[in-house]
């Protein structure tokens, strides 16, 4: 039976990659949500009894039970959630204004977990289902003036490692995708530039990043094809799926350091726990 994926953000970068991915497979149908349908014309190229189109701005609660109901009474099943909707957010930590740090989360952790729970029970349910959380490798490592980003994607990091080991057992997997940084325009965020001199040397970087991640090396097709090739592989789905020659080795790096931590203070870490 084709298996149904509900892509959010579907109006550019990974997301688009993706939906014209899923739209193009056998065996595969597509509920593809964008906050405006209208983004969504490029989808009429394909088998239209396999595609559904919906309105999803992760915020609201009322639009994503219709979105998901919607995908429901044309497909039956929602078989993978990818959560994919996210902001970009550059600025020192000290500097970012605390208005766009809060949509930030909004979007990135508090969306992206509204959409979670209306997917669940339909997933537990039918006793089958994958979620794939698009997180970063700024989820596992962080860098100046990515640091409320960064913590988003922590968040959801916390999040999904919970969330996989509440319902593995009932058939349902979790998957983070941690791609580095790709051509979309996922360089929109908000932007605090460096106003205080201490960090004048972030300047550059605050302006870089804003301007276009079109340097950048990661290709949004190439992310999405072996995303879509390793949720629906041979192998067992895994945990982390890091995509791009900074996240493999930005996360070990990250990983080897705080395991140098960790053992170095291990003697000392033991002392915290009361004696038996
Ligand atoms: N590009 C990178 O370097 C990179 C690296 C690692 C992880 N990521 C993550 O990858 C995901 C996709 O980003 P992208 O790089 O493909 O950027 P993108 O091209 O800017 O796409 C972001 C998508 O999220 C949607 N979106 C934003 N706010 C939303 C909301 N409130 N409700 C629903 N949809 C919303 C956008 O819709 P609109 O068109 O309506 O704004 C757009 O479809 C994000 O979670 C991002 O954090 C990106």
């Amino acid at each position: 039976m084709a298996k149904t994926w509900l892509i959010t953000g579907t109006s550019s970068g990974f997301g688009k990659a993706l939906a014209q991915i899923v739209a193009q497979h056998d065996g595969t149908n597509l509920i593809a949500a964008a906050r405006k349908l209208s983004d969504l014309d490029y989808l009429n190229a394909y088998d239209q009894t396999k595609i559904e189109k919906v309105i999803i701005d992760v915020t609201n609660k009322e639009q994503i039970a219709t979105a998901v109901q919607q995908g429901q009474t044309k497909f039956g099943t929602v078989d993978v959630l990818v959560n994919n909707a996210g902001l970009g957010n550059f600025g020192t930590v000290e500097e970012s204004n605390e208005a766009d740090v809060r949509q930030l989360f909004e979007v990135n952790v508090f969306g992206l977990a509204n959409v979670t729970k209306a997917v669940l029970p339909v997933m537990r349910a039918q006793k089958s289902g994958l979620i794939i959380n698009v997180s970063s490798v700024l989820g596992i490592t962080s860098i100046p003036t990515f640091g409320w980003y960064s913590a988003t994607k922590f968040a959801v990091e916390g999040y999904s490692n919970a969330l996989r080991q509440e319902v593995n057992g009932l058939g349902i997997n979790v998957m983070l995708a941690e791609p580095s940084g790709a051509r979309t325009k996922w360089n929109a965020g908000k932007t605090a530039p460096v106003q205080i001199d201490d960090y004048k040397q972030f300047a550059d970087m605050i302006n870089g990043a804003a301007s276009g991640t079109t340097q950048a090396p990661g290709d949004p097709v190439r992310i999405a094809q072996l995303m879509f090739d390793v949720a629906t592989g041979d192998d067992p789905v895994p945990a982390h799926l890091p995509l791009g020659e900074f996240a493999t080795n930005g996360m070990k790096q990250e990983l080897t350091k705080t395991l140098a931590d960790v053992d170095k203070y291990h003697d000392l870490s033991l002392k915290a726990d009361s004696p038996a």
